[in-house]
């Protein structure tokens, strides 16, 4: 599977009134070819430059424009891409929008998404050296910068003005170069290979009936989520659920216990393995190939164990190796977790005590204790199941960097 290293990811680029504004089109093509989804807001003077149709054929998306768009693509648009951007990429900047974001100003959609939105801002100025220098540019920049803002320096050169010096928009390669290590970075897992189990396992009966058990999966998307985002090439071994396949990752569906740990097995070669997945501990001993009719007695079923996936990889645990395991406990918590730790030769495992409403099978939030190999325990506070996923990567790649 090809990975996109920006695939799933939201970009807003705004573009303001400058000649650069032609260099803004191989920024979005740029950064389009990487994965990201492009969302392009042009200020009126943009469109002198460069018109809206450019931009929507190389974005694929239509181009923002207007406050007081009489059918706009989202509902109060600036608060929408606002939203949806993971970061915003200013590009040209003009020395008048710099200014307009230091001010606080929101008299178009492009400064009211500025001021509305939470992602990280980059703005990649391109001007005049005489306004580049003037200390009031200088002033908006060192505000913007204050508030976290990144500022992607002018290059020195032939400027369109007939002038030299600083004030020219860096090539469009190097700007795509900046936000593609903006999402890089922190990616702590990149060049590993992270392998998650998840959902229940289906253990059939006779042709329409199974075994199974109320796991939504979606704890265990959350991980393989998470670990893509890190870095890591994502795979994801996954009982039936109804969720659709996480961005980035390798998603093999199977059914049964059986099908998963051989899935496993074939996949096992990863840093680290994740088992988030319920699997069923028995199976029925024979499968009615037609289905069981019902008569006036009762009906008994035998069941056979199913191999312990985990526990087999345990048994074999590859150098350098991490291996995770869940516990889904309604009692005795830290004791029943420490004994699977030990017992499936874990780094270390995540309890959580299915018996909460708010807490394990089917519900967005979790409430977990990790208990580590040398008798550390962390009691975490409930969480959605993405930010606990998240968690649980950090801890997995330090206990990669410590092996
Ligand atoms: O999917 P959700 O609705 O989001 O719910 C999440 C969850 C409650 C399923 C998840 O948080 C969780 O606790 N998963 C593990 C459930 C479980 O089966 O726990 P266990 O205590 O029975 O198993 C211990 C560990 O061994 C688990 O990592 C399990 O994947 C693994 N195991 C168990 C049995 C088996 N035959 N093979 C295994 O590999």
């Amino acid at each position: 599977m090809e990975t996109l290293p920006l695939k799933g990811r939201e970009i807003v680029v705004g573009v303001t009134g400058g000649i650069a504004a032609y260099k803004a089109v191989e920024v979005v093509r740029r950064l389009k070819k990487l994965g990201a989804g492009v969302h392009v807001v042009m200020t009126r003077e943009a469109t002198e430059f460069v018109t809206e149709l450019t931009f929507r054929e190389i974005s694929g998306q239509q181009v923002a424009q207007d406050m007081w768009e009489k059918a706009p693509q989202y509902h109060v648009e600036h608060i929408a891409l606002a939203r949806l951007a993971e970061l915003v990429l200013v590009v040209p900047a003009t020395a008048n929008i710099l200014a307009k974001a230091a001010a606080g100003l929101a008299d178009d959609l492009l400064s009211t998404t500025l001021l509305a939105t939470k992602a990280q801002v980059y703005y990649a100025p391109a001007m005049n050296t005489g306004m580049w220098e003037n200390p009031a540019t200088q002033a908006n920049l060192a505000v913007l910068r204050q508030r976290g803002a990144r500022i992607i320096e002018p290059a020195s050169g032939a400027l369109a003005c007939d002038a030299t010096g600083k004030g020219r928009l860096p090539e469009p390669v190097a700007i795509a170069e900046e936000i593609l290590s903006y999402f890089q970075k922190g990616q702590r897992l990149r060049g590993r290979k992270v392998l998650v189990t998840a959902g229940g396992t289906e253990e059939p009966l006779d042709p329409v009936r199974f075994l199974g058990n109320r796991s939504t999966g979606r704890m265990g998307y959350a991980l393989a989520e998470a670990a893509a985002r890190a870095g890591a090439e994502a795979v994801l071994v996954s009982g039936p659920t109804a969720l659709a396949d996480p961005v980035n990752v390798r998603v093999i569906r199977v059914r049964t216990a059986l099908e998963m740990q051989r899935a496993v097995q074939a996949e096992a070669d990863a840093d680290a393995v994740i088992g988030a997945a319920a699997v069923a501990d028995y199976r029925p001993a024979e499968v009615a190939e037609q289905k069981i009719k019902k008569n006036d007695g009762e009906l008994t079923l035998r069941l056979v164990r199913n191999p312990d996936i985990l526990a087999g990889l345990g048994a074999e645990k590859r150098r350098g190796q991490v291996l995770v395991g869940f516990a889904a406990e309604t009692e005795s918590i830290a004791e029943y977790a420490r004994r699977k730790l030990e017992k499936k030769n874990l780094d270390f495992i995540v309890a959580n005590d299915v018996s909460q409403a708010d807490a394990g099978f089917g519900v967005p939030t979790n409430r977990v204790q990790i208990f580590y190999r040398d008798g550390r325990r962390e009691q975490q506070p409930l969480m959605e199941k993405q930010a606990l996923a998240g968690l649980i990567l950090e801890r997995v790649a330090d206990c990669l960097a410590d092996k």
